[in-house]
């Protein structure tokens, strides 16, 4: 898989749970929930902490096609991934044309899947350019959407940061695999999984469990009834390596770029009627959230 990712706490532990689990052909960033600039330097430190310094990480797109950049400190804090102190990242980036890596990766490595854990940005310019990329690669398995919204009552942040390029993704014909906020709110860090995760690891584990306790506690002051932070991305990375934790089902999902309150909504086509939308992704209801966090304890384990 190619990790498209905007690290951000749950970001963090897509890689992991990667690096353990999965063949991870490269790792690309993308402005979102914090600058580009950060993002980056996120994804190096994590990638040192899974012990995955050899892994090739290009960094992209540094604002959305068409929307503003605003990213989400309110979440993450002004790093981006704050809630723990890390060594610097030993490794620089080995290039900054994110989209070239990916076209020039994919085709490479037919079957390959991409896993955006981020604003689509960088996926849409490198299937803009590359249309081939949707017969050549197995998919798209992506962390955004959902039945209802985050950002706003109707839109997720990651497609509500580029609705545009989250827009032209679903349409692209590859086949989508989607963990919207609906499955997301399912796996939450609540205070004894932190708990394993500290004691996971000897040197990593307070560090992680310091990142959770940070993103459980800015999720939990902004509202009423969480018992801690989702680990939304994860789940766009164990679709692939566990797909038996999942139930889902085959949906036509479209995005409204033009609405005046629902810019950024991932529209199911969850009508009974024949005319409905050909499905185009297939969207994850459910996970089995205990094996799903054992994985990442597990995968925790394994880093260095
Ligand atoms: C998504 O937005 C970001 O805050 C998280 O990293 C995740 O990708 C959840 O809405
Ligand atoms: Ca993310």
């Amino acid at each position: 898989m190619i990790i498209d990712c905007d690290p951000g706490h749950d970001d963090a532990f897509a890689l992991i749970v990667a690096s353990k689990f999965a063949e991870i052909l490269g790792v690309t960033t993308v402005a979102g929930n914090a600058p580009l600039d950060l993002t980056t330097k996120n994804a190096r430190i994590i990638l040192d902490i899974c012990g995955a310094a050899g892994v090739q990480l290009h960094s992209g797109a540094n604002r959305p096609l068409v929307a503003e950049p605003i990213h989400a400190a309110y979440i993450h804090g002004e790093s981006g991934m704050d809630g723990a102190t890390f060594s610097p990242p030993s490794r620089p980036v080995d290039g900054t044309d994110a989209v070239h890596f990916i076209i020039d990766t994919a085709r490479s490595n037919p079957g390959a899947w991409l896993v955006p854990t981020g604003p689509l940005t960088n996926i849409a310019l490198a299937l803009r350019v590359a249309p081939d990329l949707v017969s050549t690669i197995s998919g798209i398995s992506l962390m955004g959407g959902g039945r209802f919204g985050n950002r706003t009552a109707s839109a997720e942040f990651n497609i509500w940061c580029d609705p545009e390029a989250a827009s032209a993704v679903f349409d692209s014909g590859a086949k989508i695999v989607m963990s919207g906020l609906h499955l997301t709110h399912q796996i939450m860090a609540t205070s004894a999984r932190i708990e394993m995760v500290r004691n996971a690891h000897a040197t990593v584990g307070p560090k992680l469990a310091g990142l959770l306790e940070f993103f459980s506690k800015t999720y939990k002051s902004l509202h009423d009834d969480f018992e801690g932070a989702p680990l939304h991305d994860v789940c766009a990375v164990l679709a692939l390596t566990h797909p038996q934790l999942f139930g889902a089902s085959e949906r036509h999902v479209a995005v409204e770029i033009d609405g005046a309150i629902t810019r950024g909504m991932t529209v199911i086509d969850d009508r009974h009627v024949i005319a409905r939308g050909k499905a185009n992704t297939r969207v994850l209801e459910t996970i089995d959230s205990d094996a799903a966090f054992s994985a990442i304890v597990e995968a925790i384990k394994a880093c260095p």
